[in-house]
């Protein structure tokens, strides 16, 4: 409700990318209303590997409307699931602020060694650049899930580091929420660690 439109508008931002016939992973997509969205832009031809941990949410994604993409669903935290590497590309719709920085780092390694060298990787999170609200927003945030889901965070992990790391090569972002939110566009390189 404090966020309207910019966590969705954040993503239909990165599914823009999502190119014709790819092999795509999302992983945390909750409801699965990016599922409806990303059927809007390719009715058909993709694979898609949706992995969500929690078996409520995996049940609203699977009533999504899908068009004739094929999609595999998955009720498992992403770095318990063995898959076969090669993705074209992989979406984190706000999936790593619920993380530790050592879980954050598990996961992203996870997750890097499925994406093909030249794959996109469509991250959207918050991020902090200063302003005394967002400081109170993400603190509240995670008071409010520490209690409703039980998540480990209590700060934001150091996500842009990872790619940065990693020697991902950012070809596209956009904020959102005067800049509290953040969506970006990395392509992997094959210098990719
Ligand atoms: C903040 S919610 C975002 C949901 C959705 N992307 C959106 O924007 O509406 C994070 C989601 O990630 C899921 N999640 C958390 N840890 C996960 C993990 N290790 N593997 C897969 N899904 C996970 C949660 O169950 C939740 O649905």
């Amino acid at each position: 409700m404090v966020y309207g439109q910019a966590l969705i508008n954040a993503q239909l931002y990165l599914i823009e990318h999502i190119k014709p016939n790819s092999n795509l992973l999302i992983a945390g997509g909750g409801t699965g209303w990016i599922l409806d969205e990303i059927t809007k832009l390719h009715p058909s031809g993709l694979h898609i590997t949706y992995v969500e941990v929690a078996a409520n949410m995996i049940a609203l994604s699977q009533k999504r409307n899908t068009g004739t993409n094929e999609v595999a669903y998955i009720n498992s935290a992403i770095e318990n699931v063995h898959l076969e590497q090669g993705f074209d590309a992989v979406i984190t719709p706000f999936l790593f602020d619920n993380f530790t920085e050592q879980t954050l780092i598990t996961v992203f390694g996870h997750i890097h060694a499925l994406l093909k060298p030249d794959g996109l990787w469509l991250n959207a999170d918050f991020q902090l650049t200063g302003k005394w609200w967002q400081q109170f927003l993400l603190k509240s945030m995670f008071v409010f899930f520490r209690i409703v889901c039980g998540i480990e965070a209590s700060k934001l992990p150091q996500i842009e580091i990872r790619f940065t790391k990693n020697n991902y090569m950012l070809i596209g972002q956009k904020t959102f929420f005067n800049e509290f939110i953040l969506a970006k566009v990395y392509r992997k390189t094959i210098s990719a660690k």
